[in-house]
């Protein structure tokens, strides 16, 4: 078995793996769900989702990976083919490569606009209407800059309809550049190194932030303070409890903000040390992220938006787009602050270390399967998969209608779908008591034994509620879409399907032999 690289230091590890959950989910999707599913109403599902879904998830992912790598297979595929013997388990895995390659594509994209943003706002690029915002609806107000983000990736205002400019374009490759060459330097001179400097740093100009969102003053003739932002979250709402959508939109962000059902935890933890002990560093991962979440990005970018356009202007603002608060409503506020070029660059390089983090661990399942499936060096596995990467980064740049394709099928449903696989495998098929042995194996910490139950009853039945639920309630509208930009998308996804599918088939073929 060739011998495959491991994590230098047990805080490398950590922090690498905190990268790859906090990401550009926890500090612009995250308020956004939160502020368009009602604050409070939005908090309760999402705890509970964390409890039953995120904790368990992640330990099974850490458990799977780390003993995947045990045994010479870093991603879904090997790893799936090792814990069942059965010829389907290795194509059931191909998700774990597929799902984060996809989701990478388009994430990348949005990344480098926060690289973009953040330069043109140390410049002081940013729009700067010098109007007092009492005087105008918070629509006016935040129009310049609406404006602003809709021109540099070539939307209409009706929809997004991406024609990027050319320094859209630029960015794009600048920071995928960056990403592939910290790949290329591997999993300790490359991954964690960037993640040692760059999670400490995201914390600290999180914290930078948080000290000035909270002593905010309000705008003039506007009386709310930090307090209101927080009641507007924190203020338990049971309505939620009763609302599917709220449900799901509160599960799909555990899964997406703790980086579950993507295959890249997995992976990251497949570099592991035979004896670490995940269940303790399974937990740091899932609370460091939640801190950087609910804390950190809740804080900044809701309890802002709440202070300068009150609580039912930040509902709208959020429901108005994905990327509303992070790119209009935050640099729309800091513009009216002593400074605002500066915290509105920290904002920016925030969300850029975030981002890239996440780009390059999603990258991670593509290279390792390169490098342990078909025993291909890491340098050209990575040059191979950047090159490839850099085609299909095109569809969602050019092709309207396809970033929205590629999040619904691999970054909300597909995670879905891995999960239920893994658990399924994991604690069903290899058995539960060998996937709990194996979780809890060099363990200091002590995992609650209800925690087996849940692992093996409640997430998989909640996994199911979600699938069916989705089902029935968003795929008829996804399929009812057909127009040719959604069309291109789709085969672009099958493509790359069958291009796995062959993949998986030539490696184990050729395994064999
Ligand atoms: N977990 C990553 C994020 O939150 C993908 O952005």
């Amino acid at each position: 078995m060739k011998k495959r690289e491991q994590w230098g230091t047990r805080i490398g590890l950590i922090l690498a793996m905190a990268g790859n959950a906090i990401g550009l989910g926890n500090f612009l999707r995250f308020p956004v769900q939160a502020a368009d599913n009602g604050g409070g109403a939005f908090m309760i599902p999402y705890f509970i989702s964390f409890i039953l879904l995120g904790i368990p998830l992640m330990w099974i992912e850490w458990g799977i990976g780390r003993y995947g790598g045990t045994v010479g297979h870093g991603t879904a595929p090997g790893m799936f083919d090792a814990l069942w013997k059965n010829r389907l388990a290795k194509y059931i895995g191909i998700l774990g490569i597929l799902l984060p390659l996809i989701v990478v594509v388009y994430y990348v994209y949005i990344c480098s606009w926060t690289l973009a943003f953040g330069i043109t706002s140390i410049f002081g690029y940013l729009p700067h209407p010098n109007v007092d915002p009492s005087s105008i609806t918070p629509q006016e107000y935040l129009w310049p800059y609406k404006d602003h983000l809709y021109q540099y990736i070539g939307a209409t205002s009706s929809g997004l309809f991406l024609r990027p400019t050319p320094s859209a374009y630029l960015f794009f490759i600048i920071t995928l550049l960056l990403a592939f060459r910290i790949l290329y330097k591997g999993i300790v001179g490359g991954i964690e190194k960037l993640n040692k400097i760059a999670i400490p740093a995201l914390f600290l100009m999180a914290v930078v932030l948080l000290i000035r969102v909270i002593t905010l003053p309000s705008p003039v003739g506007n009386s709310l303070k930090a307090l209101d932002g927080f009641s507007f979250l924190w203020e338990p709402d049971l309505t939620g409890l009763l609302s599917s959508k709220v449900w799901l939109a509160a599960a799909g962000q555990i899964f997406f903000t703790l980086s579950l059902g993507m295959g890249a935890i997995m992976t990251y933890a497949s570099y592991a040390r035979k004896d670490e002990d995940i269940a303790l560093d399974g937990l740091s991962t899932a609370s460091l992220n939640e801190f950087a979440e609910v804390v950190l990005g809740s804080t900044i970018a809701i309890v802002s938006a709440v202070v300068f356009f009150g609580p039912n202007g930040a509902k709208e603002i959020a429901g108005g787009g994905a990327f509303n608060l992070g790119f209009i409503s935050m640099p729309a506020i800091f513009s009216n602050m002593p400074f605002g070029h500066f915290f509105g660059f920290i904002w920016f390089l925030l969300l850029f270390f975030a981002g890239l983090t996440s780009v390059v661990a999603l990258s991670q399942p593509a290279i390792a399967f390169l490098e342990d499936e078909f025993g291909w060096k890491r340098e050209k596995s990575v040059m191979v998969l950047g090159l490839a990467f850099f085609i299909f980064a095109h569809v969602p740049i050019f092709i309207n209608g396809a970033l929205d394709e590629m999040d619904f099928w691999a970054g909300t449903f597909g995670l879905v779908i891995l999960a239920l696989m893994e658990v399924v495998i994991f604690f069903w098929i290899f058995g539960s008591e060998n996937g709990w042995r194996e979780i809890t194996r060099g363990a200091h910490i002590k995992i609650p034994k209800v925690f087996y139950y849940i692992m093996k009853y409640v997430t998989p039945t909640f996994l199911v509620v979600i699938i069916v639920a989705w089902s029935y309630n968003q795929l008829p509208d996804i399929l009812s879409k057909s127009d040719s930009g959604i069309w291109i998308a789709r085969l672009f996804l099958v493509t790359l399907l069958i291009v796995h599918i062959v993949a998986v088939r030539v490696a184990w073929t050729r395994r064999r032999k």
